[in-house]
């Protein structure tokens, strides 16, 4: 039996400014299997980077449990929680998070810089490789600021895909693109789904959700159903 990659059970998050306490999250429940595409949708404010953060193990619940590929991650460490961040998942934002004075291969190779092994020969081939495979085989030494958006964006998936995650996370990935540059960056995550992938999408976009195998909306803290 094929088991699920993402488990939550009836998460809950707050977060309380002075003396007032607002549930952004109220009881998500959510299973995510191998190889599924699913888009999170709702409105501004809603909680989908929340709950993307949470599953992307970038922030805790206040309450609920998150299973893993079958383990329990609230009672894991900081440290244990960042490798298995490392290993396990790639994120990718709407802003792209480069670093400004790393080249694209540069920035793709930052997340083996903390493994403990480094950086080895194979690594570089692989970076140039996926590089090249997303169209930038050509651009490898430019810097953010020397490509544009839907190339930024291509190199921020490439860097998310060096560790081989299991998972790969997108919040708002073509919200600050143009049509062609969007298009581009739904096809490959298509493509990247079919080899295998799984994926979870953040988008207010209902046509960008349409690319997803799966739509879950939330509203008032809580899926719809
Ligand atoms: N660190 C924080 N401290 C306090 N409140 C926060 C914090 N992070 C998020 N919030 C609040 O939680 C709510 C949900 O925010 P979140 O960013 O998850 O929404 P979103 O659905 O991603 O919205 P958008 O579509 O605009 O990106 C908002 O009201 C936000 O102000
Ligand atoms: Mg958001």
């Amino acid at each position: 039996m094929v088991k699920p990659i993402v488990v939550l059970e009836d998460i809950t998050k707050s977060y309380k400014i002075g003396k007032v306490t607002y549930e952004v999250l109220k009881g998500i429940n959510l299973e995510v299997y191998p190889g599924e595409f699913v888009a999170i949708m709702g409105p501004s404010g809603g909680g989908k980077s929340t709950l993307l953060n949470i599953i992307g193990l970038l922030d805790k619940p206040t309450s609920g449990k998150y299973f893993l590929e079958g383990v329990e991650v609230s009672d894991l460490s900081k440290k244990e929680l960042a490798r298995l961040r490392n290993q396990k998942i790639g994120f990718i934002f709407q802003a792209f998070h480069l670093i400004p004075w790393a080249t694209a291969m540069e920035n793709v190779l930052m997340p083996l810089l903390y493994r403990k092994e480094g950086i080895k020969k194979e690594d570089v081939k692989r970076a140039e490789e996926l590089l090249t495979r997303l169209g930038l085989g050509d651009r490898l030494d430019a810097r953010p600021a020397e490509l544009s958006g839907g190339q930024q964006q291509r190199v921020a998936i490439a860097r998310a895909l060096i560790n081989q995650p299991k998972l790969l996370l997108a919040d708002e990935p073509t919200g600050n693109l143009d049509t062609k540059s969007s298009e581009e960056v739904l096809k490959i995550f298509e493509e990247l789904n079919q080899t295998g992938l799984t994926i979870i999408m953040v988008t207010h976009d209902p046509e960008v959700a349409q690319r997803a195998q799966r739509i879950k909306t939330i509203r008032d803290g809580k899926f719809i159903e």
